[in-house]
C-alpha cells in the first residue's frame, strides 16, 4: 500500500521533524570542512520547500559519518546548515545538540516557515542502538514526522524508525517525503512492469554482495551484463584462470546457480569476453588496514579466456565495452548498479565510462535509465553524464537492499495512506 505523503498533510504551524540523509562527503580545506558532493542536500529541497510553503515549523535531523556515539567535530552538520541555507534561499538555524534544552529552545523559537537543522544524531549512542528513551527525546520537538532519508532507510535507528513509533503512539502522523516517494517509484514501481527490453548492468567487487539482486532481477530482466571484480568469480566458476584478480573462490557455486537460472529463463547473461589486466607490484607501503599496498603496473588488454598467473583483472576490455554498448542501444529500460572496473584510476575507468556513455545515449533515444546509487552514481557524475540519465538514487546500501526486495525499516515505520 502507498505510504502517507508529506503532500497529503496540513501542517500549518506544526512542528514537523524531518529525517533527511545529509551524510555528504566532506574534505578538510584550510582548516574548514568543505562539502565535496551536495547531491543529497539538493535532493531534499522539494520536500523542504513544500513544508516551508505550507507554513510548517521545520526541524531537520540527520547523521553524518560514523562517529560511534561520540562528539567528533569533523562530523558536525554545521557546514551543511550553511550550504542548505544558500540552496534554499532561506535562513537555516543550526542547533548544536539534537536533543535536550538546546533542541527544545530552538523548536520553541521557530515561527511557521522557519527551518532548523539539529546536530548529528550519531553523536549519541542511542541513535544507532534505536534506544526508545533516545527516540522519546528526539520526538520531544515533533508533532509530525516526515522521513525523506532514503539513503538511511535500511537502518532501524532512533531517528529513522524509533521516532516514528513515538509520534504515531501519540496520535501524530508519519509520512514519507517527496525524495523517498521518488526513490520508491523508480527503484520499485518502474521496474515492476518495465518497458522491454529491460537491461541490467551489475558490477562491483563481490558476487556475494549482489547475488540477491541478481537472483531477483533474473526474474524480470531480458539481459544482465556483468562487470567489476565479481565477473572474475563467474569466470572462475566457468573453469577459466583468473590470475591475481579479486575473486570469491567459495562463491563459484552461487555464480553457477545464477547462470543456470538465467539459462532456464532464457535471458541473456553476459560475462566479459576481454579484460584490462595489470601486474600488481608491492609498493613497500601499507594501506589503512596494514596490508601491503600494491601498484598496478603494465596495463594491457587480455583477450584470452585465462588471465595469466602474475596479472590481475582491473576493468572490462574494449570488445566487452562495445558489446555492452550495443545491447544497451536497444534497451527501453536500464538499471545500473556497480562500476565495471577500478574507475577511480583513470587507466581503468574506460569500461565504466563506456557503459555510462551507452546508458546516456540510450536515454537520449527514449529509454528510461535508473542508476542504483553509490559508486555507479559517482562514476556517472565523474563521466559528466549525471544530467543525462532518468534517475540517480541517493542510496547506496539502501537502494541495494530495496532492489533485493527487502523491507526498509525507515519506510515500514511510515503510515499508509
Ligand atoms: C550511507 O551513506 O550509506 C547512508 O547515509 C547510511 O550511512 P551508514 O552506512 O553509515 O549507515
Ligand atoms: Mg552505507
Amino acid at each position: 500500500m502507498a505510504k502517507l505523503s508529506v503532500s497529503d498533510l496540513d501542517v500549518r504551524g506544526q512542528r514537523v521533524f524531518v529525517r533527511v540523509d545529509f551524510n555528504v562527503p566532506l574534505e578538510e580545506k584550510d582548516g574548514r570542512m568543505v562539502i565535496t558532493d551536495e547531491t543529497r542536500i539538493r535532493e531534499t529541497l522539494p520536500t523542504l520547500q513544500l513544508l516551508i510553503s505550507k507554513g510548517a515549523r521545520v526541524i531537520l535531523a540527520s547523521h553524518l559519518g560514523r562517529p560511534d556515539g561520540q562528539i567528533v567535530p569533523s562530523m558536525s552538520l554545521a557546514p551543511v546548515a550553511v550550504r542548505l541555507s544558500e540552496l534554499l534561499g532561506h535562513p537555516v538555524r543550526f542547533v548544536e545538540s539534537c536533543v535536550g534544552p538546546q533542541a527544545a529552545a530552538a523548536a520553541a523559537a521557530l515561527q511557521p516557515g522557519d527551518v532548523a537543522l539539529l546536530e548529528n544524531v550519531r553523536f549519541h549512542a542511542g541513535e544507532e542502538a534505536n534506544d526508545p528513551a533516545f527516540a522519546e527525546e528526539l520526538a520531544a520537538v515533533a508533532d509530525t514526522y516526515v522521513n525523506d532519508a532514503f539513503g538511511t532507510a535500511h537502518r532501524a535507528h532512533a531517528s529513522t524508525e524509533g521516532v516514528a513509533r513515538v509520534v504515531a503512539r501519540r496520535g501524530g502522523r508519519c509520512a514519507s517525503g517527496l525524495l523517498i516517494a521518488r526513490e520508491l517509484q523508480f527503484l520499485g514501481d518502474e521496474l515492476e512492469n518495465p518497458a522491454r527490453p529491460f537491461v541490467v548492468i551489475l558490477g562491483g567487487a563481490k558476487v556475494s554482495d549482489k547475488i540477491q539482486v541478481i537472483d531477483r532481477l533474473i526474474e524480470k530482466a531480458d539481459a544482465i551484463l556483468i562487470g567489476g571484480a565479481m565477473a572474475y568469480t563467474f569466470k572462475l566458476a566457468l573453469g577459466a584462470k583468473v590470475g591475481l584478480s579479486l575473486v570469491e573462490k567459495d562463491k563459484t557455486h552461487v555464480a553457477l546457480e545464477a547462470l543456470a537460472k538465467a539459462k532456464q529463463r532464457g535471458i541473456r547473461f553476459v560475462i566479459p569476453s576481454d579484460n584490462i589486466v595489470a601486474t600488481p607490484v608491492d609498493s613497500g607501503k601499507k594501506d589503512k588496514k596494514g596490508r601491503p599496498k600494491m601498484n598496478l603496473t603494465n596495463p594491457r588488454v587480455n583477450t584470452g579466456d585465462n588471465i595469466p598467473d602474475t596479472e590481475e583483472g582491473v576493468d572490462i576490455g574494449p570488445a566487452t565495452s562495445a558489446a555492452y554498448a550495443e545491447i544497451l542501444a536497444g534497451a527501453k529500460t536500464i538499471l545500473w548498479n556497480g562500476p565495471m572496473g577500478i574507475f577511480e584510476d583513470p587507466r581503468f575507468a574506460e569500461g565504466t565510462f563506456a557503459v555510462a556513455k551507452a546508458v546516456a545515449a540510450a536515454t537520449a533515444k527514449g529509454a528510461k535509465s535508473i542508476i542504483g546509487g553509490g559508486d555507479s552514481v559517482k562514476a556517472i557524475n565523474k563521466a559528466g553524464l549525471g544530467s543525462q540519465v532518468t534517475f540517480m538514487s541517493t542510496g547506496g546500501g539502501a537502494s541495494l537492499e530495496f532492489l533485493e526486495g527487502q523491507v526498509l525499516p525507515g519506510v515500514a515505520a511510515l503510515q499508509d495512506k
